[in-house]
Formats: structure tokens, sequence, C-alpha cells
């Protein structure tokens, strides 16, 4: 093993996990130096991985791993692994684990890196947050998670560069759900007088856009937790994605409901509230929208149903895209704005590739 060589150890071969080897396989082409060597690949059930850390041929990982007999290393075990190469290590987290996230200050503390889409090692508690710098600022390795809001849209990054350069985020408000984005721009668009609410879930689950129970989207806690990330980077220092007002957008009566497939049943007795909403925006020329918004300046986080113009970007937003506006001092009454995809596979793994790229630069 040379210094020229740098460890590559994945968690989560899932929908983001598949995108991330391949871009790997390319990046690794494309980049002989230093040369990234996949030594460790896991799901929950199955691992692939040497004592030696020899290389796994990322182009033939995928189903290797699935006929292994191997099981994943406990995370202290795999830190012991990683640190004791004799090359740098670098750990991509493809999960959406709790476990995994409270692991990183054990990783990072002993020098490995990590990139990670995974929202909840830095949307959990304050502490953890504080932990998994404080680590990476001790050992040196480095930590980033571009994805973990946006997807592959460059929102951490820009938002880093506008702090560390010096400008000041006076406020930060936008789409961050995919699927909110797609029910509010059917249920509410700018033209036309768009489908019933419970209509629009339904398609929205039909075409894969919510997750398996949808109640796990309308409850605000997804879009809680992007804040809750922007917001600390912005210099708040949140305590939890529960700590400020979220609106959640199932009705009480079916918030214990015991499954998804009920809920959606009977979602059509309430279609008239979101309707009331929809009408009272209508009134006065505007549309709702599902939105998630950081005052800075008076540290008031927000999640929930806000009115705007028809010709707002917001408003204007198509599909299932992200939209995110940075209003800061330097760019005064024209925010910074990025848009675009918010989700899938290949995009939300190009955040990852591009951190990896960071690391290893
Ligand atoms: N998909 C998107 O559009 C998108 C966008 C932005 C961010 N993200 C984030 O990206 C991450 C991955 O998303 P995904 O869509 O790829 O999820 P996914 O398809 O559900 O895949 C998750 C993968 O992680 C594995 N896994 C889960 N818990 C594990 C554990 N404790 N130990 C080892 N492996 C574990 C799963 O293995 P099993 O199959 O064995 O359970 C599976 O291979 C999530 O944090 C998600 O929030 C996704």
């Amino acid at each position: 093993m040379t210094s020229k060589q740098v460890l590559i150890a994945i968690i989560g071969a899932g929908g983001v996990g598949k995108c991330f080897l391949s871009q790997l396989e390319v990046l690794a082409r494309k980049r002989p130096s230093p040369q990234l060597s996949l030594c460790y690949i896991c799901t929950s059930k199955k691992a692939l991985y040497s004592s030696d850390y020899s290389a796994i041929a990322t182009d033939s990982a995928l189903s290797t791993l699935g006929s292994s007999s191997q099981t994943p290393l406990e995370l202290p075990k795999l830190a012991d692994y990683l640190a004791s190469a004799q090359s740098k290590a670098i750990l991509i987290d493809n999960t959406s684990s709790q476990d995994v996230a409270d692991a990183y200050p054990q990783f990072l503390s002993r020098g490995v890196s990590i990139v990670t889409p995974n929202k909840k090692a830095f949307s959990g508690s304050y502490k953890l947050w504080q932990d998994i710098f404080a680590a990476a600022a001790e050992s040196g390795a480095k930590v980033y998670h571009e994805s973990s809001v946006g997807a592959g849209l460059p929102v951490i990054s820009t938002l880093k560069d506008l702090v560390d350069t010096g400008d000041e985020v006076t406020k930060i408000e936008g789409v961050f759900s995919g699927t909110m984005s797609f029910l509010f721009n059917s249920f509410a668009p700018t033209s036309g007088s768009g489908g019933k609410w419970s209509v629009e879930v339904k398609k929205a689950k039909e075409l894969g856009y919510t997750e398996p129970d949808p109640r796990d989207d309308l409850n605000g806690l997804d879009v809680a937790r992007k804040l809750t990330i922007l917001a600390r980077l912005a210099g708040l220092p949140v305590e939890s994605p529960t700590s400020f007002p979220v609106q959640s957008l199932i009705p009480k009566e079916l918030e214990s409901v015991s499954s998804g497939d009920e809920f959606l049943q009977r979602l059509p007795e309430f279609d008239s509230q979101m309707e009331e909403t929809k009408a009272a925006a209508e009134k006065e020329g505007k549309v709702v929208r599902f939105v998630g918004s950081i005052d800075v300046a008076t540290k008031q986080v927000k999640v929930g149903l806000e009115k705007f113009d028809r010709s707002h970007p917001i408003a204007a937003l198509k599909g299932s895209d992200n939209i995110i506006s940075f209003y800061t001092k330097r760019y005064g009454s024209n925010p910074l704005i990025i848009q675009g995809a918010g989700a899938g596979g290949e995009v939300t793994a190009m955040g990852v590739t591009s951190d990896l790229i960071k690391v290893l630069s």
C-alpha cells in the first residue's frame, strides 16, 4: 500500500449508493492519482472486505456483495479497520441510519474522513453536531454532506462560501422537499385550478414521489431537518428539528391510523380543509406553497404553508424541483437563487462524488 492510495469504504448500496458506485468508477479512471481503492462495502445484512484491504472491483461490487456470506462489521470495528490501514481512508455513508450517523465522531477522531447524503448526523442533537466538527478539527479529517440538503444542488457549499467570505446572510427561504413541491405545484398551480388534495397525494405516491407512508413527507420533519442543517451553518445553534414551529399536513384524526394505505383511503374526508387554504390564497391573487424559512437576524426558523404572488419564483416552481433563495447583504434585494432537481439517485450521488473530490483535494 502506498501513500498515493486512498481507501474508500461504503455503507449503503441503495438508490444513491448504486449511482455513487458507478460515479466512483468514472472518477477513479479520470483521476489516477491518488489511486482510489474500494476496500469495504456493505448493506444492512451483507458486506464485502478483506483484512489486507485488497481492492474490490467497483464494476462487479454489487453482484459480488449480493452473493457474499460476510456480514457488516460493527461500527467500532469498522472504525478500527479503517484507522489501522496505512493509507488514508474515507467513509461514504449512503444510508439514512441514525446509528451510523452517531458513530461519525469515532471515525473522524481516528482520521477517517466522512462524505454523506445522510441528514441524521447534522440535524439531530446539537451535541452530535458539535462532537462531529470538534473531532474533525482535532484530527484534521474532513466531513462533507452537500447532498443532505437539496441533493446535488450546491446549497451547502454556497452557504459556506457566503459565510466564509464575510457576507451577511439575513434570510434563507425555499421549497426543500421534492414531494411537497410536486404536491403544491399540481394542487395549486399558477394557472388552472389544480386537483383535489387527496387525489394529488395519491398520484404522488403512485409516481414514487412519496415515502411508502406519505405521512412521512406530510409531517414536515424532512424539511425541518434540512432547515436545521442550514440554520446551524448560518450560525444559529438550533437544538433539534423539533425545536421550532413545523406545520404538519396530516389531519389530527389521521395521525394514528395504522397504515399509509388507510391514511390515503380516509384523506378525502379532509379535502375541504386544504381547499379552504387554497381559496384563501386565491382571494389575494396568490398560491399556497409548503416552505421553510430561516430569519437569521431574529433567529426564527419555521416550516409550513405560506402564500406567494403567482409571479414569485417559489410559486413558479415546476415538477418536483427544489428552490432555495439566499438573501444576503451583498446580494441585496435580489436573492441568490438555486433551483433544480432536489432528489434522485444520480443527482444525489453527484453531490456525494463532488464531496469526495473535495476531500481528495
Ligand atoms: N434518493 C434520493 O433522492 C435522496 C436525495 C437526497 C438525500 N438522500 C439521502 O441519501 C441516503 C440514501 O438514500 P437512498 O435513497 O439510497 O436509500 P435506500 O435506497 O433506502 O438505500 C439505503 C441503503 O443503506 C443500507 N443501510 C441502511 N441502514 C444501514 C445500516 N445501519 N448499516 C448498513 N447499511 C444500511 C440499506 O441496506 P438494506 O437494503 O440491507 O436495508 C441500503 O443499501 C439517505 O440518507 C437519503 O436521505 C437521498
